[in-house]
């Protein structure tokens, strides 16, 4: 089957400070989401792009797409959001034609990952894996703490092994049945897709994730994003 990609864009972005909805600040003079489905379209294997736009903003999200260039062999269209990503996700999902074997789901919020991450997911899903993620090891040594009230100091109750450890990025690629099961089956709130699929009992892989595919959270963010785009440009 052909290969889609779902990029939920419906969040906030609280975290990066007030303004516009996310997806929709700009990196460089163009708008976040741009970057991500560009990003997405490089690899000649997508045939498709779903945005998943926030609840109120799919007209304003199908016009900004429209006024963007996209290679020739790249469809998309925009459908409403949910609350939660999770929502989002399973209403970009129900949006796909029936030839579409393939999904990788990629966060708006990651704009710059590059061709060479996406074509190794779709690959090493195209070779059998129901569930592939890119993630890197981490540089920050990790502990699981007792959550108290803010303000109030958190007592440390485990140091999991570092070199075990992954950061996981998007697009995370799935067997697109897999995929839609796990949503059908998982009512959990969850932070990405794969841990889903590990849910329902399936093997979910990981592949070399890329340092240039971290997810624009926080004010510095954009610093980075922004000096990332002008060293290509350079
Ligand atoms: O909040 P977080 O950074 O985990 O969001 C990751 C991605 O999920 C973002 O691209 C965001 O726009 C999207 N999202 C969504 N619908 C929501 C919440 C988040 O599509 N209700």
């Amino acid at each position: 089957g052909r290969t889609a990609v779902v990029i939920p864009a419906a969040g906030r972005g609280v975290r990066l400070g007030p303004g516009a909805p996310k997806a929709l600040r700009a990196l460089n003079g163009t708008p976040m989401l741009i970057h991500a489905v560009r990003a997405m379209a490089a690899s000649r294997a997508v045939s498709l792009v779903v945005v998943v736009a926030p609840p109120d903003g799919a007209p304003e999200v199908k016009n900004l797409l429209d006024a963007h260039a996209l290679p020739e062999r790249t469809d998309y269209l925009v459908v409403p959001g949910g609350d939660t990503r999770q929502e989002s996700v399973r209403l970009g999902l129900e949006a796909l034609p029936e030839t579409i074997g393939t999904v990788l789901v990629h966060d708006a919020a990651r704009p710059l990952v590059p061709v060479d991450t996406v074509d190794a997911v779709i690959e090493a899903v195209r070779d059998g894996a129901p569930a592939v993620v890119p993630a890197l090891p981490l540089a920050d040594t990790v502990k699981q703490v007792e959550p108290r009230a803010k303000g109030e100091p958190e007592p440390v109750v485990a140091t999991p092994e570092r070199a075990r450890l992954r950061a996981v990025q998007t697009p995370q690629g799935f067997d697109r049945d897999t995929l839609v099961r796990a949503h059908e089956t998982v009512t959990d709130d969850v932070t990405d897709d794969a841990s889903m699929v590990e849910q329902l009992g399936a093997p979910v892989v990981v592949v070399p994730g890329h340092e240039e595919a971290f997810k624009v959270t926080r004010p510095l963010d954009l610093v980075l994003a922004e000096a990332v785009l002008a060293r290509r440009r350079a």
